[in-house]
């Protein structure tokens, strides 16, 4: 895949232990939605670091006032691609507690692999908030390029988008398609199968994420 300037891998070795054990089949329902909260938290850490508003304060230490700055509160707004977008949210939430959440909702057409949307909520003035859009797997990039889109549609100006795990197919449209989105993958895997799923992947996140199938 070619380098692009608006995408960041990760490759950290905690990130990588964690998704290994994603990956397993093994690996219990449990686990792995407890593993993707992690991942999570430890991918916002670092892809939160520039695009949050700050706000100044002023701090009394035992010894004297200073000045302090914080993280200014409802600044960033959450928005799962449902459903496996969900399983995500706990792991933004532990670091931006006053973070609101919006839904979409979308389907793969299994058939034709693309995006059909079937729900969409937003909170009042997402539009001036730096929103993230989370879902773990990042495929086709179909559906990332169109809750984008939709959310652009709705006037929001400020967008990052974080995937657990990537195929180069799905990176290369949605950074191609939205230059001004920064998107977080924390791997990138080889290819997609005839199917569409990711090789060699972990199968499908929402069904091991809420015990589907
Ligand atoms: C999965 C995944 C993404 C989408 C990725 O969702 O969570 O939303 O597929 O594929 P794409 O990049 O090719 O669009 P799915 O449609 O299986 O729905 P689910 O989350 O309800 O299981
Ligand atoms: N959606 C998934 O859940 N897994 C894949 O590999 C591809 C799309």
């Amino acid at each position: 895949m070619k380098n692009y300037e608006n995408v960041v891998i990760f490759d950290h070795p905690l990130i990588r232990h964690k998704i290994a054990i994603l990956r397993d089949e093994r690996t219990s329902m449990k686990e792995f939605r407890e593993l993707v909260e992690e991942i999570t938290t430890l991918m916002t850490y670092e892809s939160l670091k520039d695009g949050v508003l700050t706000t100044e304060i002023e701090v009394k230490t035992p010894l004297e006032t200073c000045k302090q700055m914080v993280v200014a509160d409802n600044s960033v707004v959450i928005v799962p691609i449902l459903r496996a977008g969900l399983g995500m949210v706990n792991g933004i939430h532990v670091l931006f507690p006053s973070a609101r959440v919006g839904h979409i909702g979308m389907y793969r057409n299994e058939e034709t692999l693309k995006p059909e949307t079937y729900y969409c909520k937003l909170p009042v003035g997402i539009e001036e908030k730096l929103v993230m859009v989370v879902d773990p797997m990042l495929a086709t990039g179909g559906s990332a390029c169109d809750a984008i889109q939709l959310l652009k549609d709705k006037g929001c100006k400020h967008i990052k988008f974080m995937a657990i795990i990537g195929a180069p197919e799905g990176v290369s449209k949605v950074a191609e398609t939205h230059p001004d989105v920064d998107i977080y993958v924390s791997t990138l895997d080889r290819c997609l199968n005839e199917n569409g799923y990711i090789l060699p992947g972990l199968g499908d996140a929402g069904d091991r994420l809420f015990g589907t199938k």
